[in-house]
């Protein structure tokens, strides 16, 4: 049977600047620059950002290879360190503009579609040590800074635009979890770093609208919606879904698209004491710049259920955990290398929920993926990498969403992580998710059978099951 996308979809990959460029040349660190520096034992055998896969020296061979296995579009990001000389003031490093110039002409010459993201996690180490970071409103106004510069130099050519990749996980893991420094625990602190970075986002969103000239231009967001399903249908059980939701997902979705907090959200977190600090004006200005496209990174769903006194919730001033725990589903499949559930309908449940409860509004999978340890050992002899686990994996979510969208989801576009393997937030080369495999010793990359397969399914634009 074959399924056909609706014309014009967008079939890519995602990558971002820290995690493929390596450091060659860039004036500043940002925080995991510094972090591995620091604490190098804190990566996956200790492999640091250094290198990446190289895409600062190689990106001309690497778009070839992206264009050789059917990408019409692809999605980086601007490294604020490498094209900002002066954060104050947004000064430019001209060697980061030239690179950026070639990368995005490069990709349109050979007719991918560039998607360009502003901040991936990678917050310049001198903004956290000076302000704070996302804790400080002045650094809010300096991200917008770099925002427009970037807006008026590349403008011209990039049409899509996103401000952030997955804030969540920068208020998960720095402010609450531990799994990104600075391995902060303050639940204060992170909800108002939650919206700090809702009102960076909103404010370049301001800007873009005032700046850019494109007729074609669109910019958004993109979060990584992790659907929450109660572990069964005691209400108490339910309510910690529900607000498991409000916390993963609505906290951003709701205020980037409908322009506003949920009242229900916002109600328990000043019950608690811990409710973000916000004028009238930041309000209104969240409320008049939504955006115009949504980008959805989906890996796994939540599964919860009501919490256990969790000492968490004690040791802290305010934990999110205070209103659910996580349940561990009997026989749930796992990708067991990574740690996340597979479970492809909750991409078909995020396409109905984005039909139904935000407008409709255009969106594409701007993530999905499988990490995949040791992945060398699947090759075959003549060194290309049987991973017809991704192929399944690519299947089954494609099928869900092409469900979703017959049902009338509008969305526009299918990007995997990650086009090329790459480096990764700790993780390092852990989990190997590309179509085409990165020898991180020699930097010899070779296309995987995903890969061969994707090109195919890309340029009939159907999937065959
Ligand atoms: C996504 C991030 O959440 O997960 C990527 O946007 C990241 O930056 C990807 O690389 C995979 O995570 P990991 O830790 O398995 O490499």
């Amino acid at each position: 049977m074959n399924l056909q996308f609706p014309n014009g979809f967008s079939w890519g990959a995602a990558t971002s600047g820290p995690q493929s460029e390596g450091r060659f040349n860039k004036k500043h660190a940002n925080v995991f620059d510094h972090w591995f520096e620091v604490e190098p034992e804190s990566f996956h055998n200790q492999v640091g950002p250094d290198v990446a896969s190289n895409f600062y020296n190689s990106y001309k061979e690497d778009i070839k290879l992206m264009k050789e296995v059917g990408l019409n579009s692809v999605r980086t990001s601007i490294q604020w360190t490498r094209l900002i000389d002066d954060f104050e003031t947004a000064t430019l490093n001209q060697d980061g503009v030239d690179f950026y110039n070639n990368v995005i002409d490069e990709l349109l010459a050979n007719d991918i579609k560039p998607f360009i993201n502003l901040h991936h996690f990678d917050l310049p180490v001198e903004l956290y040590d000076k302000y704070g970071g996302w804790e400080s409103k002045h650094v809010v106004d300096l991200f917008v800074k770099f925002a427009e510069q970037c807006f008026k130099l590349f403008g011209d050519r990039v049409s899509e635009w996103f401000t952030h990749n997955e804030p969540m996980v920068v208020v998960d893991g720095q402010y609450l979890y531990q799994f990104h420094y600075p391995k902060v625990v303050d639940g204060k602190k992170a909800v108002q770093v939650a919206f700090n970075l809702q009102l960076a986002s909103s404010k370049a969103v301001a800007k873009f609208k005032e700046v850019n000239t494109n007729p074609d231009g669109r910019i958004g967001i993109i979060l990584n919606l992790t659907p929450s399903y109660p572990a069964s249908d005691d209400p108490a059980d339910q309510k910690a879904a529900n607000f498991a939701n409000l916390w993963f997902n609505q906290i951003f979705l709701d205020p980037s698209i409908l322009g506003e907090y949920p009242a229900e959200l916002v109600e328990i977190l000043e019950n608690d004491g811990v409710l973000f600090e916000a004028t009238k004006e930041e309000l209104a200005i969240i409320k008049e710049n939504t955006i115009d496209i949504l980008g959805v990174n989906f890996y796994h769903p939540h599964r919860v259920k009501q919490p256990d006194v969790s000492p968490d919730s004690l040791r802290f001033n305010w934990m999110p955990v205070k209103y659910f725990d996580n349940y561990d589903m009997p026989g749930r499949r796992m990708n067991i290398d990574r740690g996340w559930e597979i479970y492809p309908k909750a991409l078909y449940d995020i396409a109905i929920n984005v039909k139904e409860n935000y407008g409709n509004i255009a969106w594409f999978v701007a993530e999905n993926g499988m990490g995949v340890s040791n992945e060398e050992l699947f090759q075959d002899e003549t060194g290309v990498v049987q991973d017809d686990y991704r192929i399944n994996f690519i299947k089954e979510h494609l099928t869900e969403l092409h469900k979703g969208i017959e049902e009338g989801s509008n969305c526009i576009g299918y990007h995997l992580w990650t086009p090329i393997d790459c480096w990764s937030w700790s993780n390092a080369y852990k989990n190997r998710y590309g179509f085409i495999a990165n020898n991180i010793h020699t930097q010899v990359k070779t296309i995987k059978k995903s890969g061969h397969w994707f090109k195919d399914v890309a340029d009939n634009n159907t999937l065959e099951i």
